[in-house]
């Protein structure tokens, strides 16, 4: 259905990369429910190149988990280069580099979204990065630094010349970061020019919203980003939307509860208890999100520790709390 070089995948729904939301518990979760490929968290090329134990885990998989990218962020050659080699000893399936992150401390390095001031600098790297990877090279970009400086044309045409196997595009400028509209018509421009699949990101947040991202842009797959929090069955939600024009209910709020503790279990397998607590705290909130007067809960939520007393928190929500409300369906 979507081919990125040799990567054949079967759906064109596509987890996104997310620095502290995309490890292997969340991937494992939304697989189950449709997402095709997956991104292991963004990884500094730096932070690669000197293998720490938390690099190491940040990179570990399973069998199941695939097909699987990795999403690099560098902006020096010799570290790009260290980092290639460290991978090579991995099996992922795809290669991104960032060229999109907003993130103050990035950009001040002149990493992520600072390439896109520089789309020369970036077709050199991105070139150096192609020329030293076994596996398929993609960028992720943005429309440009802000409204007055969109480029996303020109840097795209820029990758696609580097050698590249596909864009992906967060429809928004690095100023915006994750606010604003998305430019559906500034990626549509993107999609038009390029010969190389475009894959679309941005307020994907529902099925509804996914199908205006394709029809609008006429890219080749979908990037889910927020759109997963606390809602991992939209991969299901989307295809079936796409397949049958059908919106699907929610599960109901004892399947949800299922899924928050298969979840919270998978963090505290990967992380140890604390951490693996500590790290679904969030994911506690966007679950209960939409429930009335479940402010007390969440509050509970973020200071546990335990297994125990979070799933004392998650057994909560089978009893008189107010209706879940629909979330998200616009
Ligand atoms: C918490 C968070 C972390 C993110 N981390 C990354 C990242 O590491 N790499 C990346 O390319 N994009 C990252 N993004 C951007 C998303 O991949 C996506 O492009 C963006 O959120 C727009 O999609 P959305 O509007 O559907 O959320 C992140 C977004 C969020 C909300």
């Amino acid at each position: 259905m979507l081919k990125i070089s040799n990567l054949k995948l079967k759906s064109n729904l596509i987890l996104a990369p997310m620095a502290g939301i995309t490890d292997l518990p969340f991937r494992m979760l939304c697989r189950k429910f449709g997402a095709e490929l997956a991104f292991v968290e963004m990884i500094n090329c730096r932070s690669i190149s000197h293998k720490s134990r938390k690099t190491r885990h940040m990179l570990s998989t399973l069998a199941e988990d695939k097909p699987l990218g990795v999403q690099i962020l560098g902006c020096e050659e010799k570290y790009i280069l260290k980092a290639l080699d460290v991978l090579r000893t991995y099996e992922f399936d795809i290669m991104d580099f960032n060229a999109a992150c907003p993130a103050k401390k990035v950009v001040r390095r002149g990493e992520g979204a600072a390439l896109l001031k520089e789309p020369k600098k970036l077709n050199k790297l991105l070139k150096l990065v192609v020329r030293n990877s076994k596996i398929p090279v993609t960028v992720k970009m943005r429309l440009g630094w802000d409204k007055d400086s969109i480029n996303a044309r020109e840097v795209a045409l820029y990758a696609q010349d580097a050698g590249v196997s596909g864009v992906f595009i967060h429809g928004r400028t690095k100023i915006q970061e994750y606010g604003g509209n998305v430019d559906y018509e500034l990626i549509a421009k993107v999609k038009k020019a390029l010969s190389i699949p475009v894959i679309a990101s941005g307020d994907v947040f529902s099925a509804k919203l996914a199908k205006k991202m394709l029809s609008e842009t006429n890219c080749d797959a979908l990037v889910i980003a927020r759109g997963s929090f606390g809602n991992p069955w939209i991969f299901k939600e989307i295809k079936e939307f796409l397949k049958t024009g059908k919106v699907i209910a929610r599960p109901a709020r004892a399947k949800v509860i299922k899924i928050m503790l298969e979840h919270l279990d998978a963090s505290i397998a990967f992380y140890e208890e604390r951490n693996g607590v500590i790290l679904f705290r969030k994911f506690f909130g966007w679950y209960t999100k939409g429930i009335r007067n479940i402010r007390p809960l969440r509050e509970k939520s973020s200071r546990a520790k335990t297994r125990e007393e979070m799933v004392g928190l998650i057994e909560l929500l089978r009893g008189n709390l107010n209706k879940w409300i629909r979330n998200n369906q616009q």
